[in-house]
């Protein structure tokens, strides 16, 4: 079993790691003490920006990208109190991602690690996103384990040999579940990103009155839907008529309960297939307190590793640390 240690002693130098991640609609920089320990993490969110549209518009995203990148750099490097003649390795968000911005974020690691000569690591977003969960329950997590990644991008199901070493056990046919709760929010007049409003709502509400379910994908139970609960959501919504706060309130609460409860039921589905009970948790669904409820509730046995605040949404700090991981995995390759 391969675990992730804090790395302590002589043998093992301090290297500090500058992460990049720029895939979507923040622009991160983090600095990173031997991928654990976060001495900075600086997050420049876009929602101002997008929320007018209702969702990410990759041109304006890569734009402002451009504008804050060094900004938020150096803020980060403040934060952390370092200089950049400190730093020994630079780790950007290679894949996946909107083209335009994950090429900016490459590009401002390839000019820092040329100008600086050091080297330069690209890592995959959604690896980190597991590798989040990593970094706030470092000593205790072991492999092989259990993966969920739920953003607004991503709803996967990984079997993880390691964190880059992994089969997909299922993913999602349609809509991620991040971009479900953001179509429902819209659908029901609330603001971009829906995902913290509706469970907000649900709190109000009444998580049984409307008999919502999640898809069920043939041949596949371990693959997610979520357009077709969108759908319901809608002609409830069109069935209803006018709505009053109390059947906002419910819609909300039953369309979070039914997302959450198929995920539940995919994770524990999982388990029993693969007889492994542990499970690492990524993306900026894990905010949900009530997904975190549900888990605790109907699925006891299932030993859950959450990311700490700061580290669920898209951060450079999970960049930085899976950088360092890579880069010491690189070098024990090199000197075997
Ligand atoms: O990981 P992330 O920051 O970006 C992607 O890689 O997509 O996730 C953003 C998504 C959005 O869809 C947002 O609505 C959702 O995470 N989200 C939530 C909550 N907080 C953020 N969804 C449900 N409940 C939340 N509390
Ligand atoms: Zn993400």
């Amino acid at each position: 079993m391969i675990a992730y240690n804090v790395p302590t002693g002589q043998n093992c130098p301090l290297m500090l790691v500058l992460g990049i991640e720029s895939t979507c609609d923040e622009t991160a920089c983090a600095v990173v003490e031997n991928g654990i320990k976060i001495l900075s993490n600086v997050i420049s969110s876009q929602i101002d920006l997008h929320a007018q549209y209702g969702g990410v518009v990759p041109e304006l995203a890569c734009r402002r990208h451009v504008d804050v990148m060094i900004p938020v750099i150096e803020e980060a490097l403040n934060k952390a109190n370092v200089t950049l003649k400190e730093i020994n390795l630079i780790a950007v968000a290679q894949e996946p991602g909107l083209v335009g911005a994950v090429l900016l974020g490459i590009h401002t690691a390839q000019a820092l690690s040329l100008a600086l000569g050091i080297p330069m690591v690209g890592v995959n977003h959604i690896e980190a996103h597991l590798y989040s969960a990593v970094m706030s329950n470092c000593n205790e997590v072991e492999f092989p384990s259990l993966g969920l990644v739920i953003s607004g991008g991503h709803t996967t199901l990984y079997h993880l040999q390691s964190i880059d070493q992994y089969q997909i056990l299922g993913s999602t046919r349609d809509d991620a579940v991040g971009e479900a709760f953001d179509k429902v929010a819209k659908l029901l007049g609330l603001s971009y990103p829906g995902g913290p409003q509706i469970e907000a709502f649900a709190k109000l509400g009444d998580p049984f009155r409307f008999n919502f379910q999640a898809g069920k994908v043939r041949g596949a139970p371990l693959d997610f839907s979520f357009s077709g609960l969108k759908t319901s959501v809608l002609y409830t919504i069109r069935d209803q008529g006018k709505l009053d706060q109390q059947d906002t309130y419910d819609i909300a609460a039953s369309f979070q309960q039914a997302a959450f409860q198929d995920i539940v039921n995919k994770a524990l589905l999982a388990s029993e297939q693969t007889h492994c009970s542990r499970l690492l948790l990524g993306g900026g669904v894990t905010n949900n307190q009530f997904l975190r409820q549900l888990f605790f509730e109907k699925a006891p046995h299932l030993k859950t590793f959450w990311p700490a605040p700061g580290l669920t949404v898209d951060n450079a700090a999970m960049i930085a640390g899976l950088g360092y991981q890579k880069s010491i995995k690189d070098l024990r390759k090199g000197e075997g």
